[in-house]
């Protein structure tokens, strides 16, 4: 059975996700104690289905997790109706399709300001990194931004959330846990601060808002508040970042898909970031547990047992996308599962492809000519999988 941790696995894990599809259903994972479902279809199910739910289990000692416990106990992704219909209600409106295309003059100005400082290497001979230089800062300012999080302590962001998220591979080191418990006792104590000022010198921003209705009645408490932004804080750029870092490394490695990008990229946009999201998946794994007995392509799940949606997998199903191993930026129809489904679907998709569809060709129109520089490398981690550097000449 799969070895999430083993590196060859993580180098390219698709050969092996091909074989557990060929299974046809759900299939057992003693060690992890869940079924994977890695056809499309059964991935599908799995976010849809009502007896399946995100159910946090707290991690024990509580006292050393506590805060990380609430973090996650209490937001909008981990938790199930009625109480993520509360809270997602009160962040929806920020996140409508009209809202988000409000923001396109703002996300047009960071990526023009990007390029400025990407050109300022490129015209003294410098490679320049797509993920530090220009695929990290830009959601990473945006989502800063729409939640009122002060510019000048933006680098606190990535290092918490990338601190946070790193508990969600498969058996996270000791060191892993420790990050995190830290990382999460930080990030908490400076949103509630922050919450606490934005109450009494309020701003145009979604910190604001939510402080405001904390303040005033009973639909959101103080934990759920914090849980509520740290959430959006790390969704709002961790997969972003890894979506176009994977998406770009892919192109760049095939000279007929880089081509496509040199000559029409603005006309291709659309269906290039959404191939973007299904060859290389930048969130691989989603866990579901039974609250009742339940039936997932024909395998009985009880209550009680876990299932995870495997969505990259899903993305690679040879019965839903012709020559699926191949990456194809026309491709129409793409029914991808990248943002899941049901009732968790990403609250930030709108903002996602908000992004990517003005990065992406932006960064193609200034450098046609671009190229891989260098291998690029990796991070070793299946679960949220992406790059820690990709070096580029112009
Ligand atoms: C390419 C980028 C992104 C990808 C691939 C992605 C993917 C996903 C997926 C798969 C889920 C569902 C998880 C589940 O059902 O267990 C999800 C939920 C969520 N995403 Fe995203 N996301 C992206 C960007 C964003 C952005 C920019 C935001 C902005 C705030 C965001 C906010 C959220 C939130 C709040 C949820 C929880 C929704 C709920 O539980 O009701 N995401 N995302």
């Amino acid at each position: 059975m799969i070895d999430f941790n083993d590196p060859k696995f993580v180098a390219d894990p698709y050969q092996d996700l091909k074989a557990l599809r060929q299974f046809g259903e759900p299939v057992w994972h003693e060690q992890m104690q869940i079924y994977l479902a890695a056809c499309h279809k059964d991935a599908n199910d799995v976010f849809r289905n009502k007896s399946l739910g995100r159910i946090f289990i707290d991690k024990t000692p509580d006292f050393e997790w506590e805060t990380f416990n609430w973090l996650h106990s209490d937001s909008i992704l981990d938790s199930e109706p009625p109480k993520h219909t509360r809270l997602r209600s009160l962040v929806a409106k920020a996140f409508n399709r009209n809202k988000i295309e409000g923001m396109r003059p703002a996300v047009e100005r960071i990526t023009t300001k990007l390029l400025d400082q990407i050109d300022s290497k490129v015209k003294s001979g410098e490679t320049f990194d797509l993920i530090a230089d220009y695929a990290e800062p830009l959601p990473v300012k945006i989502i800063a931004d729409l939640l009122g999080f002060p510019e000048s302590e933006e680098h606190l962001l990535r290092p918490w959330s990338q601190a946070i998220v790193k508990m969600y591979e498969v058996n996270p080191s000791a060191q892993y846990q420790m990050d995190a418990k830290k990382a999460a006792g930080e990030f908490a104590e400076y949103v509630r601060n922050l919450a606490a000022l934005r109450k009494v010198n309020p701003g145009q921003d979604l910190i604001t808002d939510l402080a405001m209705v904390e303040e005033n009645g009973e639909k959101l408490n103080s934990h759920e508040l914090v849980a509520t932004c740290i959430l959006l804080l790390n969704a709002g750029h961790e997969a972003s970042v890894n979506a176009f870092g994977n998406g770009m490394v892919a192109a760049l490695e095939r000279p007929d898909q880089s081509a496509l990008l040199r000559d029409k990229a603005r006309e291709i946009t659309e269906t290039a970031v959404e191939e973007f999201m299904r060859f290389d998946a930048p969130l691989h794994l989603f866990e579901r547990t039974a609250t009742a007995q339940t039936q997932v392509g024909g395998v009985t799940i009880e209550a009680g047992q876990k299932i995870a949606a495997l969505i990259g997998s899903a993305n690679r199903d040879e019965n839903i996308f012709n020559e699926a191993d191949e990456l194809d930026l026309m491709r129409d129809p793409n029914p991808h599962i990248g943002f899941g489904a049901g009732i968790h679907f990403c609250l930030g998709a709108p903002l996602a492809r908000l992004e990517m569809g003005v990065s992406l060709p932006a960064l193609w129109e200034k450098y046609p000519q671009m190229r891989l520089a260098s291998q690029p490398v990796r991070r070793p981690t299946f679960v949220l999988r992406g790059y820690e550097s990709v070096e580029i000449s112009a």
